[in-house]
């Protein structure tokens, strides 16, 4: 459609009420280079912008979620060249631009930066074929987008320490059972999957899932007794609003609630 005229890789569609952006730069195994970045941003924010839109699906090929950072662009670059300008802070500014859900559908590798991309969404579903691995170690470097503190929360050091000190890549199984992914489907369902997901989520209201995402990330950032009593300033806010009148409201009438972002 239209809305794809603007990117060169990657593949942007709306699905109703979800957005599907798919990682496309298949000679390269979607490794990310600046311009996916920019694209990504793009896309990130005229998602966060468009109130038609309720979830993002992000995804790859069957071959690989994304191999990583490009190791072509980042070969001839120094401390300078990366210092900089801060090279992949933009991935912060990513993690960090849209209020509203995104779910990372994996298939095949994902691996170093693509890794630590599909750690950036709200969670990951994984086809079987996924492989999870932070091999910067096999480079020389270490991870730069986060994986060291993303995958550390994620699986707790052991694992942690173990795939960053040895490259080594986990499969879908493990990676559901180390908490990594929220679950895993067989690989011909991946997309179908995470889109019945992101419809879902896109079909509820608005502003209680906006509420949902900052509360789960208040806990990577908060102490508990902190973390909770947000919680609890939160959730008195949405008694105000009319999406929680007219959702208790549908369950007393045995009715499905129509819900207005109000
Ligand atoms: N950057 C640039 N190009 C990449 C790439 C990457 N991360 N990963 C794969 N490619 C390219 C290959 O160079 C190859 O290109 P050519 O055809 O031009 O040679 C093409 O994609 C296909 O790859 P392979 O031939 O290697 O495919 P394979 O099936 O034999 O192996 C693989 C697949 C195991 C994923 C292998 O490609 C691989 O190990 N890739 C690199 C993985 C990696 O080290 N990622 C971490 C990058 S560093 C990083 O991400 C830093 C950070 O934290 C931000």
């Amino acid at each position: 459609g239209a809305e794809d005229m603007a990117y060169e890789t990657l593949l942007v569609e709306q699905h109703e009420a979800v957005t599907l952006v798919t990682l496309n730069r298949p000679k390269a195994l979607n490794a990310l280079n600046s311009q996916v970045l920019a694209e990504l941003q793009m896309a990130f924010a005229a998602y966060e912008a468009d109130d038609s839109q309720g979830c993002l699906v992000l995804t790859g090929s069957e071959k690989a979620f994304a191999a990583g950072a490009d190791i072509k662009e980042m070969q001839p670059q120094n401390f300078a060249d990366m210092y900089g300008v801060d090279k992949f802070s933009g991935y912060d500014a990513l993690s960090r631009s849209t209020r509203k859900p995104w779910i990372a559908a994996v298939a095949g590798y994902a691996l170093g930066g693509g890794c630590e991309l599909a750690m950036m969404a709200d969670y990951i579903i994984a086809a079987e074929t996924a492989k999870f691995g932070q091999p910067e170690v096999t480079l020389g470097i270490a991870p730069g987008m986060g994986g060291s503190q993303r995958l550390t929360r994620a699986v707790g050091k052991a694992k942690a320490m173990q795939m960053c000190l040895t490259g080594r890549m986990m499969g879908a199984e493990e990676a559901e059972r180390a908490s990594l992914v929220a679950q895993v489907v067989l690989a011909g369902k991946l997309l179908e999957e995470a889109l019945n997901q992101a419809r879902t989520i896109a079909g509820l209201g608005p502003l209680a899932v906006k509420a949902n995402k900052e509360l789960v990330n208040a806990a990577f950032e908060t102490s508990l007794s902190e973390g909770v009593h947000f919680e609890r300033r939160i959730f008195f806010g949405l008694a105000s609003t009319q999406d929680k009148q007219e959702g208790m409201t549908a369950f007393i009438e045995k009715r499905k609630a129509g819900w207005t972002g109000k």
